[in-house]
């Protein structure tokens, strides 16, 4: 009986903590030309601290590819790197060695930590 209170309990915040938080996203550049061989980043930064960020890939096509949903340090994905800093609110994506495949629209979404 307990436990059912606490979860429901922590529910309860949750959904509050998302009423409350009003977050601002940005990413910077909004447009990246990429040279092949080239190393490239992309970062995201956010008016309030984040709980975790996760990257995204939209092919030209239009099919959306996910990337990584990284909430510390460093995750690595074949040529591509994220990395995150909650306290300091942003997230960089690194696109190493570009190759003309790349070309694609990266986009981030913020997860907020709770104030
Ligand atoms: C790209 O980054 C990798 C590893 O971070 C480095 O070894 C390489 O020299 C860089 N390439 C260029 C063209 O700067
Ligand atoms: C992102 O960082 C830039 C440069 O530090 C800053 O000017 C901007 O206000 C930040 N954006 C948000 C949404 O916090």
């Amino acid at each position: 009986m307990k436990t059912q209170v606490g979860v429901l309990m922590a529910l309860l915040w949750i959904q509050i903590c998302w009423i409350r938080v009003e977050m601002q996203v940005e990413q910077s550049p909004r447009v990246l030309i990429l040279q092949e061989g080239r190393n490239s980043s992309l970062t995201c930064n956010t008016s309030v601290a984040m709980a975790g960020v996760q990257w995204f890939q939209q092919n030209p096509g239009g099919r959306l590819i996910f990337l990584f949903y990284i909430a510390s340090g460093v995750e690595q994905k074949g040529r591509l790197e994220a990395t995150v800093s909650t306290k300091e609110r942003y997230s960089h994506l690194y696109i190493r060695d570009s190759q003309p495949g790349d070309s694609a629209t990266f986009f981030c979404t913020v997860e907020a930590q709770c104030p």
